[in-house]
């Protein structure tokens, strides 16, 4: 899926993934000291803006104008636009406006894995000495478990792969798993599968 396809995706007053922070962003960021982060496929900027909220400086880079637009007025409704960057560029090959940084975040960007794996070694490269890596997905193992998210396997990474990916960057993994969530069906609440990976940058 290409950046006009989610352009068009955000074509709407809606905030297609709501202004709710997701709650493993939240339970995994939450205790450490702000500083400097990227949101990397941050997209509206529901996540953006609530680390902006806890008095992060994020830049947001998505491939997406009408995301990053989205996530600026909404980072104005808020009153932390000041603390808020954009930067509309590929997962796989950006420039920071600022690196290195103490936090990236990255949330379902759910694209082919020798993609992913690039991004992951791309924005690992671009945390400080000390910094965290935390990033969430719909989880491969999803597809036989649980409920939601896409249902090609390629663009779903499990706990194994994303370890994988992460190796030789230089980072201690301080957790990687499947976590249970549950998503809203027209049948009522159903399991579903997310990946969750936090690691911090050695030295
Ligand atoms: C499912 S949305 C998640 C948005 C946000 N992280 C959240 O949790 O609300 C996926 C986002 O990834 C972005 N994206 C997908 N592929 C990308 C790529 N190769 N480079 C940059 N952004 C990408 C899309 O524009 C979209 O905003």
């Amino acid at each position: 899926m290409d950046a006009k396809y989610w352009d068009s995706k955000y074509e709407t007053e809606d905030y297609v993934y709501t202004k709710l922070v997701n709650r493993f962003v939240k339970e995994y960021c939450e205790p450490l000291t702000p500083g400097t982060a990227m949101d990397v496929a941050g997209g509206e900027g529901r996540n953006t803006v609530w680390l902006a909220q806890q008095g992060w400086r994020v830049e947001n880079i998505d491939f997406s104008q009408k995301a990053l637009d989205k996530c600026l007025s909404f980072a104005e409704e808020e009153g932390v636009a000041g603390f808020v960057d954009t930067n509309c560029s590929s997962a796989l090959d950006f420039e920071p406006n600022e690196t290195p940084v103490d936090l990236a975040v990255i949330a379902y960007l759910q694209i082919n894995q020798a993609d992913l794996k690039t991004a992951i070694k791309r924005v690992a490269s671009h945390i400080k000495p000390g910094g965290h890596l935390m990033g969430v997905w719909h989880s491969r193992d999803n597809l036989e478990q649980s409920f939601g998210g896409p249902r090609d396997p390629e663009v779903l990474p499990n706990p194994e792969l994303l370890a994988e990916y992460l190796a030789g960057e230089g980072f201690e993994v301080l957790d990687c798993r499947n976590r249970d969530g549950q998503i809203q069906t027209r049948e009522g609440l159903k399991p579903s599968v997310t990946a969750v990976m936090f690691a911090r940058k050695l030295g």
